[in-house]
């Protein structure tokens, strides 16, 4: 079927078009940046946690915000198990490894599956910008979730989003996504900082390089599209390993060649906002 006959485009025309925005930055916060992939599975989660302890790292004040209302990872890869407190009027972040955090799945438990329909994923963003005491960041990182729907939307028409940074393993199918999702932040007038290519290649312990996805799929796609290509995390066991502890591998171990990548991504981005 063709998508322009049945007019899936005129309908994202039709949320993005008419209104102009008056975009709110989120109290307490100097510089939002979302981590996007068109894709779910490519490491998002796990770039915007790194990212943000790599932050921390260069001196910077962060806060993490979870907005993958459906499938949220923070709880799991910062291992946080308490609820929020909240004075009746704002929620109060968790603090962990000196980040401030947020995820819908501080709120509910790990089994329920959030069945929600789109205007409220748009309310549960709106509270977790405006009615979440934020305090003196720097920089907060929103975990997006995949594709180009309602969480995008709102982040895009409602709040003061500084700039995205694209995460894509390099495989066609995944790079596909990518390519809608250049498109709609373009559309929304979104600055897109860079691009990412994520699990980029494996090294065995021959000492060999593996490109078990493909090679140079994202620097094409950021080429074609005029974007910053950013660069390359490889894959390594490690990155997984501690994820699942709830320990970030720069957290966990500064030292580490991966833990290099991160901070040097920090740096990179923390002077474009200087
Ligand atoms: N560079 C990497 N090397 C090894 N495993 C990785 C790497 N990046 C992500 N992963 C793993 O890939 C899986 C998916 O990552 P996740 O961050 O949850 O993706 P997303 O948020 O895009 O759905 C996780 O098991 C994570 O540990
Ligand atoms: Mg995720």
């Amino acid at each position: 079927m063709n998508d322009k006959k049945v007019g899936l485009s005129d309908t994202m025309r039709a949320k993005t078009e008419p209104k102009t925005f008056k975009r709110n930055p989120i109290p307490g916060t100097k510089f939002t940046i979302a981590i996007s992939s068109a894709k779910g599975g490519v490491g998002k989660s796990t770039f915007a946690t790194n990212l943000a302890l790599a932050l921390k790292k260069v001196g910077c004040k962060v806060g993490i915000l979870d907005a993958d209302i459906y499938g949220p990872s923070l709880p799991k890869l910062f291992s946080i198990n308490e609820k929020p407190d909240s004075d009746g009027q704002t929620l109060k972040p968790i603090l962990k490894y000196e980040i401030q955090c947020m995820s819908i799945g501080f709120l509910t438990d790990e089994q329920t599956p959030m069945i929600w329909r789109g205007p409220m994923v748009t309310s549960a963003i709106k509270t977790f910008t405006q009615k979440v005491g934020w305090k003196d960041l720097d920089f907060i990182i929103v975990d997006m979730p995949p594709g180009t729907g309602d969480t995008q939307l709102t982040f895009a028409q409602e709040i003061n989003v500084d700039g995205v940074v694209i995460v894509s393993t390099p495989q066609e199918i995944a790079l596909q996504d990518v390519k809608r999702g250049i498109r709609m932040f373009e559309k929304l007038k979104v600055n897109i900082i860079g691009l990412i290519d994520n699990m980029s290649h494996f090294i065995g312990d021959d000492g060999e390089k593996y490109a078990i996805f493909g090679e140079g799929g994202v620097e094409r796609t950021a080429n074609e599209f005029k974007k910053e290509f950013l660069g390359k995390i490889p894959i390594h066991s490690d990155v997984g390993k501690f994820g699942d502890e709830g320990v970030p591998i720069v957290e966990k171990n500064p030292e580490h060649d991966i833990s290099k990548i991160y901070i040097n991504f920090a740096n990179k981005i923390k002077n474009k906002f200087n």
